[in-house]
């Protein structure tokens, strides 16, 4: 549906069956949108309920990582960044909503409510970050082109602030004490049978259909880097040059408060930051391996000096324009993400 084909009536609820089947369509392309959303391990940990006029966004409990991150933090973060993906779609889509997260604090999974409210104006930088989701993606080779520019930046930190969540960039020093902690939390968590166990499960050949990191997207060997990334205890197929990351920026997404509604919001700023850092031709890496363990996390806490709470790292920068990207992680079909009634 384009915004000019849409019926637009001032009160959808009062509007006929053709805007009703336009509202439900762009609804449906909401959700098909949001199903693109980056998430820990692609575990895709969201389920929707469309009913009439509105969406509501669920924790799906089979899609929880209960070893990684047992108190869905990270699944939360994740489904953050589907409610924003979908926002942003709806407002290309030329619908106003209204969001009401974590609506019933009795139910914490039940961690939005979104109600479309009538027509809005479409303009150019929304219709471009809607253009955005579908090109976004995870690219863990080393950055191989210029440092990310003060005004890249300056972009990136607004996207994130909109979102009501902060980013503060690290020195040179305090990213060699991010480097520490990141090198400490994966030795620790490779040596836990049970974590190796989740993450085998996630990624890599064989796995859940539509889910989880394929091999094309783990590097073929371990990039040079400063501060390590993710370790998936295997190498996968995809080529990576002789770089070293040494123009790579990181930065930590932090809020006021370590709540799931905090998480929430550090999802929706990490879709903000990632859309805008697509549009302006940056990539962008979230790093959670310090924020998945008590330890490192409150190390990342020091480098805020407390003035907030972490809730990701993100490694910031440019790859070669020449360098082929890495394929897309595969999806769930949209009707296995959403329930209509
Ligand atoms: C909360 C969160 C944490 C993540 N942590 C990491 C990480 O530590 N290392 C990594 O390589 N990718 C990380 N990712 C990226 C996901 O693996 C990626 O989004 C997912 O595999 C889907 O792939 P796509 O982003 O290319 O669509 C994270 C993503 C999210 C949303």
């Amino acid at each position: 549906m384009t915004p000019d084909s849409a019926p637009h009536p001032t009160d959808v609820r009062a509007g006929s069956p053709a805007v009703a089947a336009a509202l439900a369509a762009a609804l449906s392309a909401a959700v098909a949108s949001a199903g693109l959303a980056p998430s820990i391990h692609n575990t895709q940990p969201w389920q929707w309920r469309m009913t009439g006029d509105s969406l509501d966004l669920h924790l799906e409990p089979s899609r929880l990582l209960d070893v990684a991150d047992p108190d869905a933090r990270l699944a939360t973060l994740s489904c953050g960044a589907a409610l924003h993906h979908a926002r942003v779609s709806l407002a290309a889509q030329g619908w106003r909503a209204t969001v009401t997260r974590i609506p019933d604090p009795a139910h914490p999974e039940h961690l939005a409510h979104l109600q479309a409210d009538g027509p809005a104006r479409v303009d150019p930088p929304t219709v471009r970050r809607a253009q955005a989701i579908r090109l976004r993606h995870t690219d863990r080779r080393p950055l191989s082109g210029p440092r990310i520019g003060p005004d890249e930046l300056r972009a990136i930190t607004r996207a994130v602030q909109a979102e009501g969540t902060s980013l503060h960039v690290l020195s040179r020093d305090q990213v060699i004490d991010l480097a520490t902690a990141a090198d400490h939390a994966h030795h620790t968590e490779l040596h836990e049978a049970r974590w190796q166990a989740e993450l085998a499960y996630w990624t890599g050949g064989t796995r859940p259909t539509g889910t989880g990191i394929p091999d094309t997207a783990i590097p073929a060997r371990p990039p040079q880097t400063t501060v390590p990334g993710r370790d998936f205890g295997h190498h996968g197929d995809l080529p990576i040059g002789d770089g070293h990351d040494r123009t790579a920026t990181f930065a930590i997404l932090y809020g006021h408060a370590d709540q799931p509604l905090d998480w929430l919001h550090a999802g929706e700023a990490l879709s903000a930051a990632w859309l805008t850092a697509t549009e302006i031709g940056a990539s962008l890496l979230p790093l959670s391996a310090t924020i998945e363990m008590i330890s490192t996390r409150q190390a990342m806490r020091v480098l805020l000096s407390s003035v907030g709470y972490p809730h990701l790292v993100l490694r910031l920068g440019t790859v070669n324009p020449n360098d082929a990207r890495p394929d897309h992680a595969p999806r769930l079909p949209t009707d296995q993400i959403i329930d209509s009634s």
